[in-house]
């Protein structure tokens, strides 16, 4: 069952490129058109490229966004050849297993910036020219912290019991304040899985549904929805 159920959602992947790749003109020589990354909020990194991606540190100020910058940046850019969310389709490499060390960010910054060209014919754009500095690391940031293939499989009944709690006190109309002590409870949960979800490139802290679940559980009024949200969307994608 969950291997139909994973391989229903390879589908579903598979079919939601499709869909992204067959509006535009069918590219097989790597030429793109670069999608601008909008990196506000993450500090200027200078011209001269860094050897080591500086926002590996998940307790770092500059990693959530990085993150987040990258999310985007890579959807846009490198998707259509590297897979939806990092998983790849087979086209082309799948980047969440490039190591988050040194080496693996020399590897990364020499495809980023030459890309790849084959018997003359480009396989991968350079995109030293197309997007800043700034934009190649929080790519690598958001690839190198994708949480492992199955990673979040032992932990389904812990995450989907969180998101009917969730939901039940939000179709309640409680308020955070009023419910302090479970989603406290909650949050815990979704912090100690957080911390044990591996990513596939050693990287120590995953981007999970239950990090950002977490994340989302600061007590603002909007919270117990933004939780709730989360972690359904993220379940949806995972199941
Ligand atoms: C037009 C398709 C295409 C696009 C777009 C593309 N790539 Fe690639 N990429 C490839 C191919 C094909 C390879 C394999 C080249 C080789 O054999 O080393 C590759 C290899 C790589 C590698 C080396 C991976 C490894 O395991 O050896 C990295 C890193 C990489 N790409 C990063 C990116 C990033 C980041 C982006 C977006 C900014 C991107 N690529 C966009 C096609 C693409």
């Amino acid at each position: 069952m969950a291997i139909f159920k994973r391989a229903a959602a390879t589908l579903a992947v598979l079919a939601a490129a499709a869909m992204i790749i067959t509006p535009q003109k069918v590219v097989a020589h790597g030429d793109v058109t670069p999608q601008a990354v909008d990196t506000s909020g993450l500090p200027d990194l200078g011209k001269e490229w860094h050897e080591e991606n500086p926002w590996r540190d998940p307790k770092g100020e500059n990693w959530l966004r990085a993150i987040e910058v990258g999310a985007s940046g890579y959807n846009q850019n490198c998707a259509r050849c590297h897979g939806l969310g990092a998983v790849s389709g087979g086209l082309a490499p799948d980047l969440r297993v490039l190591e988050a060390n040194i080496d693996g960010d020399e590897w990364y910054l020499e495809r980023f910036r030459l890309g790849y060209t084959q018997n003359g014919i480009t396989k991968m754009p350079a995109f030293e020219e197309l997007l800043t500095q700034e934009a190649a690391w929080a790519i690598r940031t958001y690839l190198e912290t994708r949480p492992d293939e199955g990673a979040l499989d032992d932990h389904l009944t812990a995450l989907n019991d969180a998101r009917d709690k969730l939901q039940k006190m939000v179709s309640d109309g409680k308020t955070p304040e009023s419910v302090k002590d479970q989603v406290s409870s909650i949050r815990e949960t979704m912090l100690g899985i957080a911390g044990v979800v591996e990513t596939g490139s050693g990287a120590p802290i995953a981007d999970s549904v239950a990090s950002k679940a977490a994340a989302k559980l600061d007590g603002s009024p909007e919270s117990l929805k933004n939780a709730a949200e989360v972690l359904k969307v993220g379940l949806s994608a995972a199941q």
